[in-house]
């Protein structure tokens, strides 16, 4: 018999609490438990990064973590930077660059972007790189999701000159 126990967390600025099997993975907790779809699982092991969600703001695999291993913790997803369907920069970037084509890798590089960019709002073309090492794309041959991320990096900088 799976023991179950209560989880207590933030996802995307709400809490929430949910009884989740132990041994459940994050990813699955995502996915199936709170019905966060964006969250993609590819190759289930550590090695695509489909699945990058970030925990208290830095990036992080969900599906080789546990659930139970985010208590506490501020867990955000793709959803949680358009909660009123606004595309964020990064978002747009992706989207007028061409840096998605299937879309399956795209939510995990968003978040492994997101979470460059709030550290190094300026990044260098090899931090960006550096930043995406960990997620695979099967189908744009990466020049475009980079020139995205640049792209977003210098709408936000000019975005906060104006400010
Ligand atoms: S599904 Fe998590 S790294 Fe591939
Ligand atoms: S856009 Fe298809 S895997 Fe990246």
């Amino acid at each position: 018999m799976t023991l179950k126990s209560i989880l207590r967390l933030t996802l995307n600025g709400r809490a929430r609490e949910d009884l989740v099997p132990d041994n459940m993975l994050l990813l699955d907790y995502l996915r199936e438990t709170a019905n966060h779809t964006g969250t993609k699982q590819g190759c289930d092991g550590g090695e695509c990064g489909a699945c990058t969600v970030l925990v208290d703001g830095r990036p992080r695999l969900a599906c080789s973590t546990l659930a139970h291993q985010v208590a506490g913790k501020a867990v955000e997803t793709v959803e949680g930077l358009a909660p009123k369907g606004r595309l964020t920069a990064l978002q747009q970037a992706f989207h007028e660059k061409l840096g998605t084509q299937c879309g399956f890798c795209t939510p995990g590089m968003i978040m492994a972007s997101e979470a460059l960019l709030r550290k190094k709002p300026k990044p260098s073309r090899d931090e960006i790189k550096t930043a995406l090492a960990g997620n695979i794309c099967r189908c744009t041959g990466y020049v475009k999701i980079i020139e995205a991320v640049e792209s977003a990096a210098s709408a936000c900088s000019g975005q906060e000159a104006a400010e």
